[in-house]
């Protein structure tokens, strides 16, 4: 990779590949700076055909800055069903909450106020100011961070300081004065289709001339990976109570690990099973047998949830340790509540057990 701000060839050759390459998407060749906001946020954590699938639904519901600011949490989060990481949706809202109290409800145009709205990160502000505004600012995310780190032949291990520090002096340097949401949209297209993690087709690349791992050899192996732990394993004990046809679900908090979101009262398991349950639901619980195992791995925890059927001799506690809220819920009412797929799991062992409570 040359020095750049300046490379004319570089961006040219890029962007002519892109002419006739690049992906079309519900989001592209739009102005609307409120959907492209969204497609970006959708994009992090999501692959590409999924979030296809949500995004035109997601914006028929709410088409604006306004109805999304409006609307209650819990519609926001029962759209996102599927897509995942919650948190995007509550900081979604949030972040349009506070466009309608202080921007008018319009999205401000430059990088630093983008990045102070809740839930933007240097990724999104980027994309979202050069993208919807065209402002000369990179966009990295993890794709584009391996075409650059491959451009430029960086050694640095990902997942450190080191690489993200490296990679973000570099895009800055190689983002173009003019055309910076073309750009960035560029390298993410050929980050796909072309500079893959694990077998990219170097052959179709157009800028194997300027890409330091191609000359020497090293596309496939960088960049050099970044030490994983492996993610330890959490033990959950999940409460089945049913009454009629009817089962409860706990609300979690807002803040945390599926915010908002809910499930069955689900506790880590201190000491026993029964022990745990007995604690969290008071002394009249009766823990009957377990309806199934759920397992979930997330980023950093394997989550191992074990459901147990628990009938009740007197009247639920007022308030479930760790839950904002609990309430029974039919099986038709439950189908469309926001949970996560973790939690969604844990209730489908309990449903399709041979051992399920009777309805
Ligand atoms: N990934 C993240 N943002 C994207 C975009 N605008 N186009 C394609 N892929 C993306």
């Amino acid at each position: 990779m040359t020095s750049a701000r300046c490379d004319r060839s570089l961006h040219q050759t890029l962007l002519k590949w892109y002419a006739a390459n690049r992906r079309s998407f519900p989001w592209r060749g739009i102005s609307d700076p409120y959907r492209i906001w969204v497609s970006e946020v959708m994009l992090q954590q999501t692959q590409v055909a999924r979030v296809a699938a949500y995004y035109l639904r997601f914006l028929a519901k709410f088409p604006t800055v306004a109805s999304l600011a409006e609307a209650p949490l819990d519609h926001v989060l029962a759209e996102w069903q599927g897509l995942g990481y919650y948190r995007r949706a509550q900081h979604l809202h949030a972040a349009a909450q506070s466009l309608i109290a202080n921007y008018g409800g319009e999205l401000p145009q430059d990088f630093p106020s983008l990045l102070a709205l809740p839930g933007f990160g240097p990724y999104t502000a980027g994309a979202v100011a050069s993208i919807a505004f065209a402002v000369s600012v990179p966009a990295v995310d993890g794709a584009v961070g391996r075409v650059i780190a491959r451009l430029s032949g960086t050694t640095a291990r990902r997942n450190t300081s080191a690489f993200t520090r490296t990679i973000a002096r570099q895009a800055e340097a190689l983002v173009p004065r003019h055309g910076a949401g073309e750009w960035n949209q560029a390298l993410m297209d050929l980050a796909a289709s072309v500079c893959r993690p694990t077998e990219p087709l170097c052959d179709k690349c157009p800028l194997t001339a300027d890409c330091s791992a191609y000359r020497s050899g090293r596309a496939h192996t960088l960049p050099v990976l970044g030490l994983r732990l492996s993610p330890k394993t959490v033990r959950l004990a999940a409460a089945h109570l049913q009454r009629g046809t009817s089962i409860v679900l706990g609300q979690r908090p807002l803040k945390g690990l599926f915010g908002g979101l809910w499930e069955l009262p689900t506790w880590t398991i201190d000491g026993t099973v029964r022990a745990t349950l007995l604690a969290k639901l008071g002394k009249s619980a009766r823990v009957g047998e377990r309806l199934g195992i759920a397992s979930r791995t997330l980023t950093h925890r394997r989550l191992k949830t074990e459901v147990f059927r628990v009938e009740l001799l007197s009247a639920l506690p007022r308030k479930l340790p760790g839950y904002e809220t609990h309430r029974f819920f039919t099986p038709a009412k439950l189908r469309a509540l926001p949970m996560s797929s973790a939690s969604r799991a844990a209730l489908a062992v309990a449903s399709t057990s041979p051992l399920k409570a009777p309805m």
